[in-house]
């Protein structure tokens, strides 16, 4: 029989990605599965600190095994801002996101920045966490209309194009979550 685990979020998109590279040793049930409709906080200041805050709320509320995801992006001249608060970084939405980004790297020549993900999975007594990273740089504008939050302004080290220029087939290989996902799931084919 499939083990089951909860992945601690309700987006299909990172569901159906982890699913597939899991095949058929897991079932990946979603927080909507369980029946868990509320708001889990967020509220520490680091991305292990939230991914862990996630999982522990599934864990000890519903009693799965699961694992929980927390990403942003770390500019380097802004000490590594926006991190946690990325998706909260101007009140409004990615447009405001990304316009506040580039009003405060105006001035800046240093453009170094990374993606980065923290991973933490729970599973049966153990606590594991996995991060992965993508470098890069953030452009002078928007460029390309593919993917989501700060994906036109963010050209990953080795290319010429923004994430969202890039394309899903090319950034799903690349990027911070893929390689953190590769470790998990790595990680759970060793324990099934
Ligand atoms: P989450 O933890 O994966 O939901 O990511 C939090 C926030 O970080 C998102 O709302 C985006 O603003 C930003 N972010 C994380 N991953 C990416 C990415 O792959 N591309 C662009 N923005 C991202």
């Amino acid at each position: 029989m499939k083990q089951k685990i909860v992945f601690a979020t309700n987006n299909a998109h990172k569901l159906e990605e982890v699913a597939a590279m899991l095949g058929d040793a897991y079932e990946v049930l979603s927080l909507r599965a369980i029946g868990c409709n509320e708001d889990i906080p967020e509220t520490a200041d680091t991305f292990a600190g939230n991914a862990m805050l996630k999982a522990r709320y599934v864990k000890e509320h519903y009693g799965y095994d699961c694992f929980a995801d927390d990403s942003g992006l770390e500019v380097d001249a802004l000490g590594g801002a926006p991190g946690v608060y990325s998706a909260r970084y101007s009140g409004g939405g990615s447009e405001e996101n990304m316009a506040k980004l580039l009003q405060n790297m105006a001035e800046e020549n240093e453009r170094g920045a990374q993606f980065r993900t923290i991973i933490a999975l729970l599973i049966g007594e153990d606590s594991q966490l996995f991060e992965g990273i993508v470098r890069g740089h953030i452009t002078r504008e928007r460029k390309g209309e593919g993917g989501f939050g700060y994906d036109p302004i963010f050209v990953p080290e080795g290319y010429d194009l923004t994430f969202a220029e890039l394309g899903s087939e090319v950034k799903n290989r690349i990027s911070h979550r893929a390689k953190a996902v590769e470790q998990l799931v790595v990680a759970l084919k060793q324990k099934n």
